[in-house]
This record gives structure tokens, sequence and C-alpha cells, in this order.
């Protein structure tokens, strides 16, 4: 069995070392245009070349949660596209979002202002009932970040494509029911993948439905940039009716330095590392699922290309 390796932006060579001491026999190397068809591929956004040329794969396999940059694609029919299920993803985020939610709701950046200026100064405890967290996706990340959440006695709302029950929250499902959710939740955490449908539906209009229209909302946008229409969002903040952003993605990154969100007082700029990829995790799980494909066995996180996720 062949393996390519074909990982833009990250070095390659640890990972080779690592799937062939994961799946002994297998020839993984990396790919170089012209190598020889592969049966499978290990990849982080290939370029069209690489596709083109390896036109023979039986699967494809992201090292990230997000296939966004590969469903751009033109991939072959046949062969099956599997995202990174998990792998130690979930943990992370539910750190990151929590860490957002907590700093914004506690009001650690008034309180660190505050010890800088040698001032014992308190705040007028918030109730945390006042301050419902709606996550939009309950898939693998957004229900472990959803669980997280709610473990902090917030009021918890959840929105997915298809109606769920979940202990503990509140979960609302498709376009019927968007403008309740949004209405229902002052922090909102975005955690659904880029699709056709998803695109830009962080907008002027949405994020001002947030708390029932009423000043204070808060957005957490851990998903991917292009989710926010990024000229709506400072206007938002100004006027006072968004309260404030952590963002870790954007629609460009790096986000370039001249960009306003690197300096703004409201928004919290990370680098697209809310939930990194683990490489010894992320191994192990694909190797585990080659193996299973070759015994012909079903896989979890196939990826269903005509919803886009
Ligand atoms: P997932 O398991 O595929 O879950 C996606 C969720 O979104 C599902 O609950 C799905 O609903 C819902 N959804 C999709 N389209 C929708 C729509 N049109 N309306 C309402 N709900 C919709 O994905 P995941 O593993 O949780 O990852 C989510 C995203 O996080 C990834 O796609 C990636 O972009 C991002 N991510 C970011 C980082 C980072 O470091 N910043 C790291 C990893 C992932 P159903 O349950 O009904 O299908
Ligand atoms: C990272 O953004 C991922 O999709 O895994």
């Amino acid at each position: 069995m062949r393996i390519a390796v074909c990982l833009t932006d990250n070095r390659p060579d640890a990972w080779i070392e690592g799937l062939r001491a994961a799946l002994p026999g297998a020839d993984v190397q990396n790919w170089q245009p012209g190598a020889p068809q592969a049966d499978h591929a290990v990849v982080w956004a290939p370029p069209q070349s690489f596709i083109d040329e390896q036109s023979r794969l039986r699967g494809i396999f992201n090292i990230g949660a997000g296939v966004d940059a590969l469903l751009k694609l033109r991939l072959p029919p046949q062969t099956m596209v599997v995202r990174l299920d998990d792998a130690g993803m979930s943990v992370q985020m539910a750190e990151y979002v929590c860490h957002a939610l907590i700093r914004h709701f506690r009001e650690f950046d008034f309180y660190d202002a505050e010890a800088r200026a040698a001032r014992w100064a308190f705040r007028k405890p918030r109730e945390r009932e006042d301050f419902p967290v709606g996550v939009m996706g309950l898939g693998v990340l957004g229900e472990r970040v959803a669980r997280a959440v709610a473990q902090f006695e917030f009021p918890v709302n959840g929105w997915s494509r298809s109606p769920k029950a979940i202990e503990g929250l509140h979960c609302f499902a498709g376009e019927a029911e968007f403008g309740a959710f949004l209405g229902a939740s002052r922090v909102l955490v975005n955690l659904l993948p880029l699709t056709e449908t998803t695109r830009g539906i962080l907008n002027r209009e949405t994020l001002s439905r947030l708390n029932g229209g009423k000043p204070g909302g808060y957005l957490i946008n851990v998903a991917r940039g292009a989710h926010l229409v990024e000229a709506d969002l400072v206007p938002l903040l100004d006027s006072g009716h968004l309260a404030g952003a952590t963002l870790d993605v954007f629609e460009v990154e790096p986000l370039p330095a001249d960009h306003p969100f690197w300096r703004h007082p409201k928004i919290t700029v990370t680098p697209h590392g809310s939930a990194r990829t683990m490489r010894g995790a992320t191994i192990a799980q694909i190797a585990g699922k080659i193996m299973a494909i070759e015994r012909g066995e079903p896989v979890a996180g196939v990826v269903e290309r005509e919803r886009g996720y």
C-alpha cells in the first residue's frame, strides 16, 4: 500500500516517520510531482496539481477538522474524503472558549488594568442567567464546547442543521429557528463548518439580533474567518451594540499587520490556534482508519461532499 503525504505549511518529516511506524509495510512518501499513484493521501491544503496527478486515491485524510479548503478543489468522484475527528481538538476548543467567555463575564480585563495601577477595586457581580451562551454548530467540537460551558452553569443554547436533544442544552435547528436562537443568546460562539450556506452568517443583521436585540452581545469566532463579514464588526462594537469579540480566525491569514482588528480595544486576536492538530493522536486516528478501510470496514468522519462538511 502506498501513502502520499502532501502538507502545505507543515514540515513533513515527523509525519512520515510517524505514519511509517503506525503502518508497517506501507510505503509512505512525501509527495513530489511525478510520484507513482498512491492508495491513500494524508493532506493539508494540497495544490490542485496533487489531486490531478493522484487520480486513483481511495481515501484523502485531512489533518484538520475543517475541509473547506479541500472541497474547493476538483476531487475525483470515487475518492473518500475523511476529516479529522477530534483527535485532541475538542478539549482545546473547550478550554479556549471557556477562557474567552469567563474572561469577558468576570471582567478580567478590568481587573488586569486595575492591578497594573495597584488599585483594589471591585465590580458588581454579574448574574450568569443574564449571559446565555449560544453555540452555532453542535458537531464534534461544538457539542463538547457547549457541554463545557454548561458545566459553569451558564444557560446554553445550541444550533445545528438537524434537530438534536442534548441534556442541559436548549437546542434549536435549521433556518426556521435561527432567529429565536440568536435572540435567546448573548454570547455567540461559532463552530460551524464553512460552507456555501454558512459563509457570511455572522453579519450586521444576525449579530444585531443577539441578546434579544439589546446591547451587550459578545462574539467568539473559532471556526473560519469567512463566516464573519469583517466590515460589519467594528461599527457594532463602536456603537456599543456588541461588548466585544474574541477572534481566532480571519478572512485573510495571517491577519495583515495593518488590519484594524489588531488594535481595536474590544477585540482579542489569536493566530488560528484555538484547537491545534496534535500529531501523535492524528497519526493514530488516520492509520486506524486506513487499516479499517483496507479491511472493508466503515470509518467515522467521512465528509458528505454535497453538504460541504
Ligand atoms: P462537525 O462535527 O462537522 O460539526 C458541524 C456542526 O455544524 C454540526 O452540528 C452541523 O449540524 C452544523 N451545521 C452545519 N451546517 C449548518 C447549517 N447550515 N446550519 C446549522 N448548523 C449547521 O465539525 P467540527 O469538528 O465540530 O468542526 C467545526 C469547525 O470548526 C470546522 O469545520 C473548522 O472550520 C473549525 N475548526 C477550527 C479550528 C481552529 O483552530 N480555529 C480547529 C478545528 C476546527 P448537524 O449536526 O445537523 O450536521
Ligand atoms: C483547523 O482550523 C481545522 O480545521 O482543523
